[in-house]
């Protein structure tokens, strides 16, 4: 539980099918940083119909499956990648355990997160188009009926169109 002392860079990682672990294993040696695999003690099933059925459950009992390691002097570290794929809408609740497990203060977490099929959707649908860089919000972000969740997305959406340089002015 020690707070940030240290600059160095952690890039955590949970991962089911492999993904979220090969994008950590390439900020890793990008950034320099260690790497950590959040692995629940207990195994999920190998197969993919078996998988979301039993996360399902861990999601709807609000668990908190035991983690079977720890990160060795979290204190070291002032910089965390968290990589997972997207499980029923959100994290796998072993990176809920992961996260209630350290004190994040003086840290800054870097999301990366990994999803379903729905960009390969559309290049089936489409194939003789160019698919360009898209942009994914959280659906938490956009609500319209909230003041104060739309400022974030805006500054995103037009960060966006500057980078693909598709502003009018
Ligand atoms: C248990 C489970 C639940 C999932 N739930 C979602 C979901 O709600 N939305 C989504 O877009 N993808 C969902 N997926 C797809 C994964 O997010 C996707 O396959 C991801 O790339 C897997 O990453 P990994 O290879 O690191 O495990 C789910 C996959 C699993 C196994």
């Amino acid at each position: 539980m020690a707070q940030s002392q240290g600059n160095k860079v952690l890039v955590a990682y949970f991962s089911w099918s492999g993904n979220a672990k090969a994008l950590a294993g390439q900020i890793a040696q990008a950034s320099g940083g260690d790497l950590f695999e959040i692995k629940t003690v207990k195994a999920y099933p190998d197969t993919y119909n078996e998988c979301i059925v039993a996360a399902r459950e861990e999601q709807n009992a609000n668990a908190r499956p035991a983690l079977s390691g720890a990160v060795a002097d979290m204190g070291q570290y002032g910089t965390v990648f968290l990589c997972y794929p997207n499980w029923w809408g959100t994290l796998p609740m072993g990176v809920f355990t992961f996260l209630e497990s350290y004190d994040f203060s003086g840290k800054t977490i870097y999301p990366l997160v990994t999803h379903g099929r729905s960009l390969d959707d559309i290049k089936k649908l489409c194939p003789k188009a160019a698919i360009g860089e898209g942009l994914s919000v959280s659906a938490f972000d956009t609500n319209p009926k909230d003041n104060t969740r739309v400022t974030a997305p805006h500054r995103d959406v037009t960060a966006w169109l500057r980078k693909l340089g598709l502003t009018a002015r």
